[in-house]
C-alpha cells in the first residue's frame, strides 16, 4: 500500500515537473518581454472609434434627431457636424449678452460670449478631414489651432481641446485613422459668427 502511494506521488511530481519544463520550453526567451497582443489597422480603428465613443466627440460633432429617449445620432451623418442646409434660428441675445450660453437641441451650434461656433465636419470628404495629415489633426485637438495650421486661429468653445492637449500619440492616431475610415458626408460647416454680429 505505502510503495504504491509513493509510486503515484512520484509519478505526479515526474510529470508536474515535465509539464513545468516543457512550459519553460515553449516560451522564446529573447522575446519575453514583447506584449502578447499586437495592434493592427483593425483593432487601432476600433480603438479610434472605442476612444470617440466614449470622449464624446458625437455629442457635439454628430447631428442628431429627437427619438424616443431623447436626442439620437443620425447614423447616415455621423460626425459630419453642423449642417450646414440646417436654417440659422433667430434669437434674442440679450440673455447671451448676460453671460449665458445656449446650444442647438443636438449641441452642434452654441452661442455664448465667443458668438456662435458651429461643431466641424470630422469625416474624410474634402469639406471635413479628408485633406488633413495627422500633424495637423494632432494640432487642432492638442493645441487648438483651427485646421491644425499654426498661424491660424484659435478653436472657440465649446471644442474641449484643452482636455486633449495631453493626449498620447498613440491615441490621436487611433482616433485619426478610425475618422478616416467612416463615410465622407459633403458639409462645409458655416464661419463662426462674431459676438458683434449676434
Ligand atoms: C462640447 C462640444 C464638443 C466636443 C465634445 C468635441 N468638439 Fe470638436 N469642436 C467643437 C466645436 C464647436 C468646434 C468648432 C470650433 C470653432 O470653429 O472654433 C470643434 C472643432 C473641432 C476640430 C477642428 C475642426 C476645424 O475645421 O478646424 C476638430 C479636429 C475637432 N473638433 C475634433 C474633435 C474630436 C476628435 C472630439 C472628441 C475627442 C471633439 N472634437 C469633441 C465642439 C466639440
Amino acid at each position: 500500500m505505502k510503495i504504491k502511494l509513493y509510486l503515484a506521488a512520484a509519478t505526479l511530481i515526474a510529470v508536474t515537473s515535465l509539464f513545468i519544463l516543457s512550459c519553460n520550453d515553449a516560451r522564446p526567451s529573447e522575446e519575453s518581454d514583447t506584449p502578447l497582443t499586437h495592434s493592427t489597422p483593425e483593432s487601432e480603428v476600433a480603438r479610434g472609434k472605442y476612444l470617440v465613443g466614449i470622449m464624446g466627440c458625437n455629442d457635439c460633432h454628430s447631428p442628431k434627431r429627437m427619438g424616443k429617449n431623447g436626442p439620437e445620432v443620425i447614423p447616415e451623418l455621423l460626425l459630419s457636424g453642423y449642417p450646414s442646409d440646417r436654417p440659422l434660428v433667430q434669437f434674442d441675445s440679450k440673455l447671451i449678452k448676460e453671460g449665458f450660453a445656449m446650444f442647438y437641441p443636438d449641441l452642434t451650434a452654441a452661442a455664448g460670449p465667443w458668438g456662435i461656433s458651429f461643431a466641424g465636419n470630422l469625416t474624410p470628404d474634402e469639406t471635413g478631414l479628408g485633406n488633413w495629415t495627422e500633424a495637423q489633426f494632432k494640432k487642432a485637438l492638442t493645441q487648438g489651432k483651427f485646421k491644425g495650421l499654426e498661424n491660424s486661429r484659435m478653436l472657440l468653445p465649446p471644442m474641449p481641446w484643452l482636455n486633449y492637449a495631453e493626449m498620447k500619440d498613440a491615441d490621436i492616431h487611433a482616433i485619426f485613422l478610425y475618422l478616416k475610415s467612416i463615410k465622407p458626408v459633403e458639409n462645409s460647416v458655416p464661419p463662426p459668427i462674431a459676438p458683434e454680429a449676434m
